[in-house]
C-alpha cells in the first residue's frame, strides 16, 4: 500500500514557532511583499495592532491588550473567533481522511449543505451550487441569469457593493472602486436604490436577465424601503427577467432573521451567501438558484460542467458550512442577532437625542449604520464645514479612531465619502459589550463636540490615507 509517512518519517511544520520568530516583522512583511499602502494606513490611523490571538468577540495584541471585534472581518465571524465547535468540527473531517475534490463524484457533505440551505428558502424548489467567496456567488448568478433567460443585460443599484471581480465590480456603483479598472462588463446598469419607477423603465425594454441588489446596501448601510424588493420582485418576473438578492453580508442571521429577504415576503429567483457560512475558517460561498434557472444552465448530459470551480465542494469548506448551520441553530444565534440588535439600535437612538451631530441612526439585527451630519449649533457647524471641506466623512475617521485607540473597539466607516460609521458585531454580541459600544461612542462624540476645532490638525493627516477598505 502506498501509505502516508508516519509521525516520526516526516518534519512536521511548526506554525507556533515560525510566528514565535518571525511574527514581528509582519507589518515590514507586508511592505515588501504585499500591497505596501495597507501598512502604511494602519499606521496612521493607528489600527497598526499586533494581533497574537482571538476569541469570541475579542482580539488580543501582543502586549495582553483586549479589542473589542465589531468589525467581525466585514461579516465573516457570525458566531464570533475561533468557535470550538466549528474546529472540532473541522479536525474531525480531517481525521476522517475523507476523499477531497475527486472531482468526478458526487459527495455527501456537498449534497447535505446544499439540502440545508435549500431548507432554509420560503420553498424546496431551489439548488445549490458552491464557490469559494462572495464575488464568485456573484459572478455564478450573471452566468447564470444570462444563460437561463438568454437575455444579457444585469441591472444593479447605485451604491450596490457586490464584490471586485471583473463581473462583480461591473455591478459596483462605486466610482472609487472602478476608477480606472474598465472596461466593464456590457449590459450593466445601475438604477436608483428603491426607485421602482427607474426599475421598471428598465425592464420595459425586455432585455434584462436580472436585477442583482443587497436587501440592506453594506455600503453607507441603506435599507430597502418598505415593500421594495416584493415589488422589484413582480416587476422583474412580469418583464421576464430574475430577482437575485445579494446575501453575502445580511445572509445567516446578520439581519434579525436567516435572510434579510425574509423580512420583505419574497421568493428570490436566486440567492448568494458566503462570509458568514465560512464558521470563520474555510472560503465557502453558494448561489441557492431556483431549480428551473439550475435545470435551464445544465440541459443535458454535455453541459454537466459548463459551470464549475475547483474548490467549490472542498471537504473542510462544506464541514464548516454544516457546523455554522449546526451552531447558529443550536445557540439560536439568528434571535439572539435580532434581541440585541434591536437593544444596540435603541441605545443608539438615545444618543442621537444627546448629540446633534448624529443625523440617523439605522440597520436591521446586527448590521447598523450610525449617520453623521451637520450640525445645527453655530459654533459645531463652523468647525464641521472646515473639516469636511478638506474630504467628505472625514468625521468619522475621527471617530473610529478613538474609538479603536481610547476605547479598543474596531469598527470602519461605511464607505469612502460617507460620514457613515458602520458596525458589524458578530452574532454572539452580549447586551454587556453592546452597552459597551454606546458607551464609548457616547464619550468619543462628547470629546468631538468639545474639540472638534482643535482636531483639525489630526483631520489634516487622516484625509490623506482615506480608509477605502468599508464593505
Ligand atoms: C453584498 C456583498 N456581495 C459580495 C461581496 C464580495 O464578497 P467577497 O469579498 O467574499 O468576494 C461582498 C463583500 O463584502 C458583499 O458585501
Amino acid at each position: 500500500m502506498n501509505a502516508n509517512p508516519a509521525p516520526d518519517e516526516f518534519e512536521p511544520f511548526d506554525v507556533r514557532a515560525l510566528l514565535a520568530q518571525r511574527g514581528k516583522e509582519a507589518f515590514a512583511l507586508h511592505e515588501r511583499y504585499l500591497n505596501p499602502q495597507m501598512p502604511r494606513v494602519l499606521r496612521t490611523i493607528g489600527f497598526d495592532a499586533d494581533y497574537v490571538r482571538a476569541e469570541g468577540a475579542y482580539l488580543f495584541d501582543r502586549d495582553g491588550r483586549r479589542y473589542l471585534d465589531f468589525l467581525s472581518g466585514f461579516g465573516v465571524f457570525a458566531l464570533g473567533r475561533c468557535h470550538p465547535g466549528i474546529e472540532q468540527a473541522l479536525r474531525d473531517a480531517i481525521d476522517c481522511a475523507l476523499p477531497n475534490l475527486v472531482q468526478m463524484e458526487c459527495a455527501p457533505l456537498s449534497g447535505l449543505l446544499a439540502e440545508a440551505l435549500v431548507g432554509r428558502m420560503p420553498n424546496d424548489a431551489y439548488r445549490c451550487f458552491f464557490t469559494s467567496s462572495g464575488a464568485e456567488s456573484v459572478e455564478t448568478v450573471i452566468k447564470y441569469a444570462r444563460c437561463a433567460t438568454r437575455r444579457s443585460r444585469i441591472l444593479f443599484a447605485d451604491h450596490a457593493f457586490h464584490g471586485l471581480t471583473m463581473g462583480a465590480l461591473s455591478l459596483n456603483g462605486a466610482r472609487e472602486f472602478r476608477d480606472r479598472f474598465g472596461t466593464f462588463l456590457p449590459g450593466c446598469q445601475s438604477v436608483p436604490f428603491g426607485n421602482l419607477d427607474a426599475l421598471q423603465r428598465e425592464l420595459e425594454a425586455g432585455d434584462v436577465a436580472a436585477f442583482v441588489v443587497e436587501p440592506i446596501q453594506g455600503k453607507g448601510v441603506f435599507v430597502a424601503p418598505e415593500g421594495y424588493l416584493r415589488a422589484a420582485a413582480d416587476l422583474c418576473h412580469r418583464h421576464g427577467a430574475l430577482l437575485a438578492i445579494d446575501e453575502v453580508q445580511t445572509g445567516l442571521g446578520r439581519t434579525g432573521t436567516f435572510f434579510a429577504f425574509e423580512q420583505s415576503d419574497v421568493e428570490p429567483d436566486l440567492v448568494t451567501v458566503a462570509k458568514a457560512l465560512s464558521g470563520g475558517y474555510v472560503p465557502v460561498g453558494a448561489v441557492i438558484a431556483k431549480s428551473e434557472v439550475v435545470e435551464r444552465v445544465f440541459d443535458k448530459m454535455d453541459r454537466a460542467v459548463v459551470h464549475s470551480s475547483t474548490f467549490g465542494q472542498n471537504v473542510l469548506a462544506m464541514t464548516a458550512g454544516l457546523a455554522t448551520l449546526h451552531t447558529l441553530d443550536a445557540e439560536s444565534i439568528v434571535e439572539r442577532a435580532s434581541t440585541i440588535g434591536a437593544a444596540l439600535l435603541s441605545g443608539l437612538e438615545g444618543l442621537k437625542k444627546r448629540h446633534e451631530l448624529v443625523h440617523e441612526v439605522r440597520g436591521r439585527g446586527l448590521m447598523i449604520g450610525i449617520e453623521f451630519s451637520r450640525p445645527r449649533s453655530m459654533r459645531l457647524r463652523a468647525q464641521w464645514t472646515l473639516l469636511e471641506s478638506m474630504r467628505t466623512g472625514l468625521f468619522t475617521q475621527m471617530v473610529i479612531v478613538p474609538l479603536f485607540r481610547d476605547h479598543g473597539i474596531l469598527t470602519q466607516v461605511a464607505g469612502d465619502h460617507q460620514n457613515v460609521l458602520k458596525i458589524l458585531p458578530p452574532l454572539i454580541t452580549t447586551e454587556e459589550q453592546a452597552e459597551q459600544f454606546v458607551d464609548a461612542l457616547d464619550d468619543v462624540l462628547g470629546d468631538l463636540e468639545r474639540s472638534l476645532g482643535l482636531l483639525f490638525g489630526v483631520g489634516r493627516s487622516l484625509a490623506l490615507p482615506a480608509i477605502r477598505a468599508g464593505r
